[in-house]
């Protein structure tokens, strides 16, 4: 697809003819089932200080935790009886805690005692760590680029100035030649993003030949320095554009596996997710954090959750399944 077609879908007056096609696409590699991925939230604590993320490290109001193995473990066995299939580690940046070798034993005892595969999202790591997960079995790792304009990457992420390669594209292509299956995505409508840029990020989502691709709008948080910047951005934040976006990639990559955001969810709580998994999207992640935690891995405001003990919300997702005449299926 050209840059100029791929403009004109995410410009155009209405986009039903491409929503249409990547309803088509989906069908065809996909079939009708959705992958559920039980996302378990290790922990809050962040030695990072992105510009735009709520938990990071210079934000006073982040109520800190860092889960037990044990409770890892026991969320772990929840996505096992609810069928999941899949768990996802993902956890604030911290080094000290989440080390190599606490890493490793971890994703051993979750697929050995639950069956589970399991993907880690645990930010930017040497190529040692990498390799040592997946030594000990991790499955997949997912790592958003964020954007792939270097200077608005270097903007929003202290320590990545520089001339150097994007740091998360490296690390993408590290985690590829470890074996791993590799996701990674955007956020839409940051300050001083331009729609030239998304293009861009496609192309690049592309060209990474991605297993995985996450993306969803970005939700400005008042407790952040991006949050109170008043600098426009030429993307939309909004769940049309977010939907365009998920059928474009459908389009490019024909059989990526597409998470329906939680960022989309929050964006619009009644129809976001369900016009994601109507545009492309394949896969959702319920939330597997203990309840007494949930609130402490606040990364924006507001933000909604979907969660596997609560058997209300899974039964409005089984529903919301129903209606679009997909039904979930375990991997
Ligand atoms: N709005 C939307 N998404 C955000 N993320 C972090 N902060 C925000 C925000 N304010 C996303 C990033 C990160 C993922 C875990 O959450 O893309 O990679």
């Amino acid at each position: 697809m050209t840059q100029e077609t791929m403009l004109h879908y995410l410009t155009c007056e209405d986009a039903s003819e491409l929503f249409e096609q990547a309803r088509r696409v989906r069908y065809e590699t996909k079939g009708h089932g959705v992958f559920l991925r039980g996302l378990i939230e290790l922990s809050s604590v962040c030695e990072r200080d992105c510009l735009y993320c709520g938990m990071r490290r210079s934000n006073p109001q982040t109520k800190r935790y860092i889960m037990t193995d044990e409770e890892i473990l026991a969320s772990a066995k929840l996505a096992q009886q609810y069928h999941f299939g899949t768990v996802v580690l993902q956890a604030g940046e911290c080094v000290a805690l989440w080390t190599q070798q606490r890493v490793a034993e971890l994703v051993r005892r979750i697929k050995g005692e639950t069956g589970q595969k399991v993907t880690l999202s645990l930010g930017e790591r040497t190529e040692a760590d990498y390799a040592a997960w997946r030594e000990a079995g991790a499955d997949r790792y997912l790592l958003r680029f964020e954007t792939s304009d270097r200077a608005l990457f270097a903007k929003i992420h202290p320590g990545a100035e520089g001339s150097g390669e994007h740091p998360r594209i490296l690390r993408l292509r590290q985690l590829k030649a470890l074996g791993y299956e590799v996701g990674s995505g955007m956020m839409l409508g940051l300050p001083g993003q331009t729609m030239a840029s998304v293009v861009n990020d496609l192309q690049m989502i592309q060209s990474l030949h991605l297993d995985m691709v996450g993306l969803g709008p970005y939700l400005a948080d008042p407790q952040t320095p991006l949050g109170q910047s008043q600098e426009a951005s030429e993307v939309p934040v909004s769940v049309d554009f977010t939907c365009r976006c998920y059928a474009l990639v459908r389009l490019l990559l024909p059989r990526a596996n597409i998470p329906s955001t939680t960022a989309l969810s929050t964006l619009d709580p009644a129809t976001g997710r369900v016009r994601g998994l109507s545009s492309g999207a394949n896969v959702f992640m319920p939330n597997l954090t203990p309840v007494t935690y949930r609130q402490g891995y606040r990364i924006y405001p507001d933000k909604v959750c979907v969660a596997a003990p609560e058997l209300d919300e899974m039964t409005a997702l089984l529903a919301d399944f129903h209606t679009l005449g997909l039904k979930p299926e375990e991997a």
